[in-house]
This record gives structure tokens, sequence and C-alpha cells, in this order.
């Protein structure tokens, strides 16, 4: 017989608790399969955070026995229906994402923040930025929503920021997250492919979370990461055409001692067999070391010359 789908059918109006609703939504997120990973991991912590959300509850400890009527119920229900039938990422459905605790405005113009280099800004994952005076100037190339160029300029409040993107769509999403942030004139919005429109500029920090899905990755991607713009996540073939490009590049806008930071997937060695000579430094993140490197300029310059 097959199972009943109750999301397939109108959300009930009937009374509960917020703790059985959160339930609720766990069970028919398992039931439905669904795919996480833009901000959660798993059903309940999905089913959680949607309950929390719409209901206007704060993102903390679930009060398990507050009483929620039919009305508010139901809408509660409706969301778990359209993250179900729509396979859109909860961001995209709640128009916001976290980084540790900032929030950014999220629609699907640009990739969910979820960047392990956030890690390194927040200082959640541990790795030695060099001194502030000594950032005067840096660079997020490829910036998406802008969330690291505005943990960039929460670390280092007195470095000048540009952050540059091939989408426009995507520096729209990025002007509104710089506005609620009051960013806008600290951090420079540009539209540029890679380091196209960057003339001479150089910069003390470069950090960059470039798409780097592999093609092949790319043809099996879950619903959910088809949501996101495609711009946003095909590296090529093998993963790593954008971090070719940096590679190739970043060291004329880089200053002497200059660091390059940027994510790459789980590409390690990959990468390390592309650039043999390259002296990669490798920080831990909560998803291991093989996701982000760390060049200094000279470290750079050594490793392409031949
Ligand atoms: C993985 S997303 C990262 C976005 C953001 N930095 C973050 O961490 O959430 C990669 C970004 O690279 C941009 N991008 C893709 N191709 C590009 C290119 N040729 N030049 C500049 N940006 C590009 C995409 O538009 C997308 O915003």
């Amino acid at each position: 017989m097959p199972s009943p789908k109750p999301w397939l059918k109108p959300a009930p109006v009937t009374p509960t608790t917020v703790g059985q609703l959160a339930r609720q939504g766990q069970r028919w997120f398992e039931d439905a399969g669904i795919c996480f990973g833009h901000g959660t991991t798993n059903a309940r912590d999905e089913a959680i955070y949607l309950t929390l959300f719409s209901l206007g509850l704060p993102l903390g400890v679930l009060p398990e026995k507050k009483q929620v009527n039919g009305l508010d119920a139901a809408r509660v229900r409706q969301v778990f229906i359209r993250r179900i039938k729509l396979r859109l990422p909860a961001a995209y459905l709640t128009e916001e994402a976290w980084l540790g605790p900032f929030s950014f405005y999220a629609d699907s113009r640009a990739l969910i923040p979820r960047s392990y280099i956030a890690e390194l800004l927040l200082g959640s994952a541990p790795f030695e930025w060099p001194s502030t005076p000594k950032i005067r100037r840096a660079l997020d190339l490829c910036t998406g929503s802008a969330c690291l160029a505005i943990l960039l300029a929460k670390r280092f409040k007195s470095t000048a920021i540009d952050a540059t993107d091939i989408s426009k769509e995507a520096l729209e999403v990025a002007r509104i997250n710089l506005t609620r942030y009051r960013l806008g004139k600290k951090i420079q919005l540009k539209v540029s492919d890679y380091f196209s429109q960057l003339d001479t500029a150089c910069y003390d920090v470069i950090i960059s979370n470039p798409p780097y899905v592999r093609q092949r990755v790319m043809h099996s991607l879950p619903e959910e990461y088809r949501q996101e713009p495609e711009i946003a996540l095909a590296g090529g073939k093998d993963g790593l055409d954008a971090v070719r490009i940096i590679l190739n590049n970043a060291a004329t806008h880089l200053s002497p001692g200059g660091l390059l930071v940027v994510e790459c997937g789980h590409a390690r060695s990959r990468v390390e067999r592309a650039w043999p000579r390259m002296a990669f430094f490798w920080p831990l993140t909560s998803g291991g070391d093989d996701c982000v490197f760390v060049l200094t300029r000279e470290g750079l310059l050594a490793g392409l010359a031949r």
C-alpha cells in the first residue's frame, strides 16, 4: 500500500504545541527524503528552524510545550509542504541565512551563505590573520551575497573592501545585505569577470569562495542545489577552472606579503597534484583540512615559477 504522504494534502488546521509541530515537520521531511546542507544538516534541525522562524519565535531553545493555535499551526505546516513540494532550501523560503551570529538576506539570485572561509573570519576555526593595521585593503572575489565581505568588514574595522562578482543579480542581493549592515560606503561592489575590472588595484588580503563543483557532480546535484544559480556552483570539468584563473592572476593584485585565501571544496589532492610546487597551507575548518587553502604572494609566485 502506498504511504499516505500528508504533505500532498491541504495543511490541517489543528492546534498543537511547538514541539509536536517540529516533530511533525521532521517526520514529513524524513519521509519525503528531502536534501539538506544549506544551513542545517538533518530533518530535525530543519523542522525546528522552520517552525521557530514561521512562528516568529527566537531561534534558540525550542519551547516544546508552548501552545500553537490551529491557524498558526496550519501556516507552519504550509511552509513544510512548500519545502517538500518545491524542494526549496529553507533559506530561500525564509529569505535569511546565518553565518555564526550574523544573518544575511537570501534569495535565489545568489548562493546561500555557507562558506568555510566564514569560520576563519569568525574565529570559530583556528587561523592567524595578519594584524589589523597591516590589512589596509581587502578583496572578496566572487562575493555573491557579500556575506564574506561583510564578515571581513566586521573583523577588520579600518580596512577598505572591494567585493566583485560577474552576476549583477547576485550583486543586487549583496546590495541589500550591505544596506542592512550599513556598510555601503566601506564595501565597494563591482561587476567583474574575476580580476578583469580591477585595473591595478592591490590588496593585502584576497579571499574567494568561487564556483568549484565538478561537471559530473553538477549533473547529479540534488534538487535543492539546482535552485541556486548554476554560475555560482559550476567549476568546469575538474572543478578547478576558477582556482586556475585565481592562481594565475592573484599575484598581480596582492601587495608584498599579501594573503590569498580560497575555498575549493574537498579538492586538496586535486589542487596539490595540479600545482605540485605551490606551498599551500590548508587551515582546519569544520569541513576538514582539504577545503580552503592559503598562500602568500611570495609562495604563489614561487609555486608558479618554472
Ligand atoms: C560559490 S558562490 C560564492 C558566493 C559567496 N562568496 C559566498 O561565499 O556565499 C560563487 C560566486 O562566484 C560568482 N562567479 C561565477 N563566475 C564568476 C566569474 N567569472 N567572475 C566573477 N564571479 C563569478 C557567482 O556569481 C557566485 O556569486
